[in-house]
């Protein structure tokens, strides 16, 4: 069978000391030894523990990859506080998530900034995770289909290669998810904006959705053929709720169940 692996990607958020993020890094990569190959599994720790995180991942190979949570768009220079791209592919990222709601509700990012880290990321090599969705609010308004249309438009550049993930504002944190139904109307919005902003029919960009995703959600959300895989939080810091997610992810696992240290 030939299919496109899953993205399961893990943000810890601004969570994890020297010793928890090692242990947790180990457990899923032990863990996702048992996964068949239609999923790849990315970890995206803080800056701080990229390091350590990196060492817990040597030898999982492209079954558990290492990312970022945000990046500078200037390669090097007098920017205080900041992180470039290029430094986080020193460390081995291979990811870096762009545009989370969290950046641009408390640091004020906008669709252009973010375009501009996305080709910062493209030039350092890396996979950048450009992350859209709608508040409350824009949803019960009616305009989260503008929306999203506008942060397509204005965050991806024009030969964007990388992944997209939906993260409704609403669903994040919240325990709410979007229905099944809801989920795949708005994939199918998504992959018709990717379309038109690439002026492309065959459109490769994985769509992630992300937002409340838990090990009892994930078989339903996943269950969504054309969705890329998921982006995850807080489910995302506890080794067994993560590999459990991953193994919802596996087309062959979820025809075939197999028996292991993570499942219930
Ligand atoms: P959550 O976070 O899974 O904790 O809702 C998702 C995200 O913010 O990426």
């Amino acid at each position: 069978m030939n299919v496109t692996p899953k993205l399961v990607i893990g943000n810890w958020k601004m969570n994890g000391l020297r010793e928890a993020s090692l242990q947790l890094a180990t457990a899923v990569a032990e863990g996702a030894r048992s996964l068949p190959d239609d999923v790849r599994m990315v970890i995206c720790p803080p800056f701080t523990q990229l390091d350590r995180v990196a060492e817990a991942l040597e030898g999982a190979g492209a079954s558990v990859m290492l990312g970022a949570q945000d990046c500078h768009t200037a390669v090097s220079g007098a920017h205080t506080g900041d992180i470039s791209a290029e430094m986080l592919a020193d460390t081995g990222a291979r990811y870096v998530l762009l545009g989370h709601s969290e950046r641009r509700q408390a640091h004020g990012e906008n669709d252009a900034l973010i375009r501009q880290k996305v080709q910062a990321a493209e030039a350092a090599g890396l996979i950048p995770v450009v992350c859209i969705g709608e508040t409350m609010a824009e949803r019960q308004d009616g305009r989260a289909a503008t929306v999203l249309a506008s942060q397509i438009d204005g965050s991806l550049t024009d030969n964007f290669n990388g992944v997209l993930a939906y993260e409704p504002v609403w669903a994040i944190g919240s325990g709410v998810t979007p229905s099944r139904e809801e989920l795949e109307r708005t994939l199918l919005l998504l992959r018709g904006l990717l379309q038109s902003r690439l002026k492309m029919d065959d459109i490769r960009v994985p769509i992630l959705y992300g937002g409340s995703v838990t090990p009892a959600q994930a078989p339903t959300i996943l269950s969504i053929g054309v969705l890329g895989g998921v982006l995850v939080g807080s489910a995302s810091l506890e080794a067994r709720s993560f590999l459990r997610i991953a193994e919802a992810a596996s087309l062959r696992l979820s025809s075939q169940p197999l028996s292991g240290p993570y499942r219930s």
